[in-house]
């Protein structure tokens, strides 16, 4: 049996053709590359340093990460450290720790998956993010990592106001339809499945709880790429008492691994 990757997204697909549809990000077969056997066999922990394409998944085994990847073309660039194989940790691999080796370990850091949405005068668009956190109870502060370049990021700056749908365990449809593509090239509300907030911010009808956000502006943090948006819940609510979506379980459902 062959395996495919897409180029797009990393959804990796078991079958003698790739799918007609990549059930992650939307793209047809021809994003789709045949993953080489070699790459297939490379589960096993081997000693010395693994790096995996970020693009495609592929692993390659050596000090440094391939001129090329073999399966999707990317630059060494797009190659994280994803194996400190030194064994354990002693003073010495700690001395030895390079910028790979801690890209791989905050490649270890937990998170959830939301889709936060907000509006401009009579738009509304959302986005996907794994950067929301809770920051103190009283008052409820929430923190939301966004990129400057994102839709998004326009609507919520310029409104300060934003919500956030919290996904079901399986909700591998909103990733692809709200963390792919941006909201100046399509409607991601177009499906429909969605009311307005208090807030005027668009929440998922199929979400487990929502919440809704003013921005703090004199609080939000410019980080370079991104803003680190500070904001206090203003409303929310659970919708239904079940298992949410996290980072760790979409990369598994997104590989095909679970
Ligand atoms: C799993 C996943 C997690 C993401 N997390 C974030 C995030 O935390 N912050 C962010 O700015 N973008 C994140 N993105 C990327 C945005 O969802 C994506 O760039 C989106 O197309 C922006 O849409 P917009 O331009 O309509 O706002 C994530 C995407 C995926 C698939």
């Amino acid at each position: 049996m062959k395996k495919w990757v897409c180029k797009i997204c990393g959804y990796e697909h078991t079958g003698d053709t790739p799918p007609d549809v990549c059930p992650i990000c939307g793209v047809g077969p021809e994003n789709f590359m045949l993953l080489t056997e070699v790459n297939t066999l490379k589960t096993d922990v081997v000693p010395g340093k693994q790096w995996k394409c970020t693009v495609c998944d592929y692993i390659h085994d050596g000090d440094d990460p391939p001129e090329v990847c073999p399966i999707c073309g990317v630059g060494p660039d797009k190659f994280v450290l994803i194996t400190n194989l030194a064994g354990a940790l002693t003073e010495k691999t700690v001395a030895a720790a390079d910028e790979g080796m801690y890209r791989a370990a905050l490649e270890k850091i937990s998170y959830g998956l939301y889709i936060v949405t907000s509006k401009d005068e009579n738009k509304i668009n959302g986005q996907c993010a794994n950067t929301v956190f809770q920051i103190s109870n009283q008052p409820s502060i929430i923190a939301v990592g966004i990129n400057k370049r994102n839709l998004t990021h326009e609507y919520v700056m310029k409104n300060g106001v934003l919500a956030i749908s919290i996904l079901r365990e399986n909700d591998i449809a909103a990733v692809r339809n709200f963390g792919f593509s941006s909201g100046r090239e399509r409607n991601k509300f177009e499906a429909g499945g969605f009311i307005i907030g208090r807030e005027g911010c668009p929440i998922l009808k199929e979400c487990v709880a929502y919440l809704e956000a003013r921005i703090i502006p004199e609080k939000t943090v410019d980080v370079g790429t991104h803003s680190l948006f500070i904001a206090e819940v203003t409303s929310g609510g659970l919708v239904e008492d079940a298992e949410c979506l996290t980072y760790a379980l979409y990369q598994k459902l997104k590989s095909g691994k679970k």
